[in-house]
Parts: structure tokens; sequence; C-alpha cells
């Protein structure tokens, strides 16, 4: 079994959690990490004990070749950088979500990724809950029959928590796919998340293969984030949450299931052993990317919209450059002030 190095792009909050899954693995021994702002990189590489330090990224891929990179900054930047470290011959890639703000830049990096042969990962975790897993087996034995429905209520922007939320309620249906989706927004503020354009609401229906269907109802303001879920179906229900799912029938309320799972990184290194493929590979979470992006599009074009849908561009981001969308009030970033500096200095985002 090889031993691999790592490297880390963006040394800010969710780059704790990838510094963890290296220093859990006597496999792997994490070298380097980049980061713009010298000052939170510094103290990230002094907590973690990183000796290899960059305030470039290419310059960090270019002289230290690291075999796997973690991708840690901004929405907007999570397919540019993955694509810097493929071609700098990374073996494997993991991106934080959403993969991008459009569907361009998801498509190319997963085309690339399957060129260069990159195990390339999208950080979707709650694939790997307990709760999730035992709903998902449930569901594939028809303890309620089919077809079936979920409605999810959630706090969180779309690109933010819908990317987690579809991809998720997708990945326990058994990967289906999307046949069609109808989508209403609002953005009624000058509001940005992590340096990415964002609405305030967002209610979508996304109906699936076998006539799964998945309402969606996103609320900035008054969402409650990480509530309980339930499925529908002709012979039952399932009440599920990360940790637990409890199947109701015509016996009545059945006890609470848990499947544990492996660690997300030990699923990657066992893919990278010649193991299965990684249940977050990055093809499944372009289809959830392609099916926000489908909200947005049906949303500002008043369409039901159908695949193929492979438009490039950030349907939402169209609408608010051509003033079809206008909103009120200066540009505000809801998360990071320095993700929206940065984004306009780099001419990512208009103000
Ligand atoms: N999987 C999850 O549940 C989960 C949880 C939290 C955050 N995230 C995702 O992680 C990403 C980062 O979120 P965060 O809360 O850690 O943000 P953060 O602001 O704490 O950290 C981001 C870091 O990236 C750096 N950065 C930005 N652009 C860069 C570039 N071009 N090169 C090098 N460094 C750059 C910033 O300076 C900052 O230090 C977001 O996209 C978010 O959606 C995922």
């Amino acid at each position: 079994m090889g031993e691999y190095t790592a490297a880390i792009i963006g040394t800010g909050g969710i780059a704790r959690r990838h510094a963890g899954y290296y220093r859990d693995s006597h496999r792997v021994k994490l070298q380097a990490g980049a980061d713009i702002n010298a000052e939170r990189l510094k103290e990230f590489c002094d907590a973690h004990e990183i000796e290899h330090r960059y305030t470039d990224h290419q310059q960090m891929l270019d002289e230290m070749r690291p075999d796997i990179v973690s991708v840690c900054t901004w929405n907007r930047t999570h397919m540019r950088l993955s694509m810097d470290a493929m071609e700098a011959g990374a073996q494997a890639v993991i991106s934080e979500k959403p993969m991008g703000e459009d569907l361009g830049g998801p498509m190319d990096a997963v085309a690339l990724a399957a060129k260069t042969g990159c195990y390339f990962v999208i950080g979707h975790q709650t694939r790997f809950s307990p709760g999730h897993n035992a709903a998902k087996k449930l569901l594939s034995e028809g303890a309620i029959g089919s077809p079936v429905s979920v409605a999810i209520r959630s706090g969180g922007a779309l690109l933010n928590m819908g990317s987690h939320l579809v991809d998720n309620m997708r990945w326990i249906l058994g990967e289906p796919d999307w046949e069609f989706v109808v989508g209403w927004i609002q953005r009624e503020t000058n509001r940005f998340e992590r340096g990415s354009y964002c609405e305030e609401m967002t209610h979508a229906l996304i109906r699936f293969e076998g006539g799964h269907e998945m309402t969606l109802s996103l609320d900035m303001e008054d969402g409650v984030k990480n509530q309980d879920h339930q499925f529908i179906g002709p012979d039952g229900a399932i009440n599920f949450n990360r940790q637990q799912a409890v199947l109701l029938d015509e016996e009545g309320f059945h006890p609470p299931m848990a499947i544990e799972q492996p660690g997300y990184f030990d699923e990657l290194l066992a893919w990278m052993d010649g193991g299965p493929a990684h249940r977050n590979e990055a093809s499944g979470a372009l289809q959830a990317q392609q099916i926000l992006m489908a909200i947005y599009e049906s949303a500002l074009n008043h369409l039901r919209v159908e695949p193929p849908f492979e438009k490039r561009e950030s349907p939402l981001e169209e609408a608010i450059l051509s003033g079809e969308l206008p909103c009120e009030g200066e540009p505000h970033d809801i998360r990071s002030d320095e993700a929206l500096e940065y984004a306009i200095e780099t001419g990512q985002v208009q103000e």
C-alpha cells in the first residue's frame, strides 16, 4: 500500500477537517499549505505542524508536487484550483462543496479528472451519516414502496446548503437521473455568500426517474438547518436525520436504525489502492450541481427544465448582471467580507 504526500489550498475553517484526515492516516504526510492570507496560513501551518507554506498555490504545486490535494477555498475557486492540482500531477483531489457557482467549471474538472486518471471527490460528507445510510437501506429494500417523496425545509442558500441536500437525497434514493426541475427564487437584497451571488429564498420541485420527488424549501432568514426529514411512500414513511432512521409502516414504528460507515478519507485511500470508487466521486456531485443550476434556470426563465441541461454559465449570475433580477442595497457577504472583497478584486463578481 502506497504512502502519499498531501497539501491543502485554503487554510481557513473547513481546512481543519482535512488536516484531521491527514493527521489520522499513517500513510499520508501533510507537507504543504497555501493561502492568499499569509497570517491565516502561518497560524494554520503552525497549529498542524506543516512545514512548507505558500501564498501562491501554483508555486506550491510546482515545487511540492503533492500526491493528494485538498481544495478548501471559497466556492468560486474550487474547480480552477482542482484542475491546477490535476495538471500538476496530483493523484487525488478532494474539493470542498459546492463544486462551483456554475456548471462549466465542474464539467471541465470532471472531464480533466477522467483524462488524467485523478481520483476526484467532493466534500459532500453527509453521505457517510449513519442515519442517511439507514434510510438508504430501507428505501432500497422497498420498506415503504415506490415511488417516494421527500420534502426538505432548511436554512441556507442554494449553493451552500442546497448542494449538500440535493446531492444527499439523490444519493439516498439510489442516484436516479433527474427528469425535470421547477424552481422559484427570491433575491431582493444585494447578498453574497463566501463571494458567490446568493438568494434569500428558494423553492423547487425535483422529479427523479422512477417517479420519486423531492421538494426543497430554503429560507435564509427563518430556515433551521439540519432538521429531521421524512420519506413518504405508498406503504409507509421513514423519519430520518444524520444520526438515525425510523421506519413507520402498518406494524407501527420500528426501532431506530443507524448504519456506521468507514471514514471519508479511508474510502479515498481504499479507492486509490484499487478498491471500489469513492461514494463521493465528483461525477455524482456533478449531477447535483446540474440540478442546482436547473433550479436557477427554471426560476429565472419560468420554465420547467429537463435534461440534457449543460448550460455552462450560472443562470443566477446572468440574470443579476443583465438587470433582470434587480436588488436593493450595498453588496454584502453573509459569511465573509474578505471573500467578497477578493471576488470583486479579481473580477469574479461585479458590485
Ligand atoms: N463540507 C462541509 O460541510 C463544509 C463546511 C464548511 C465549509 N465548507 C466549504 O468550504 C469552503 C471554505 O469555507 P470556510 O468556511 O473554510 O472558509 P474560510 O473563509 O474559513 O476559509 C477559506 C480560505 O481560503 C483562502 N483562499 C481563498 N481563495 C484562495 C486562493 N485562490 N488561493 C489560496 N487560498 C485561498 C482564504 O484566504 C481563506 O483562508 C466553502 O466553499 C464552503 O462551502 C464545506
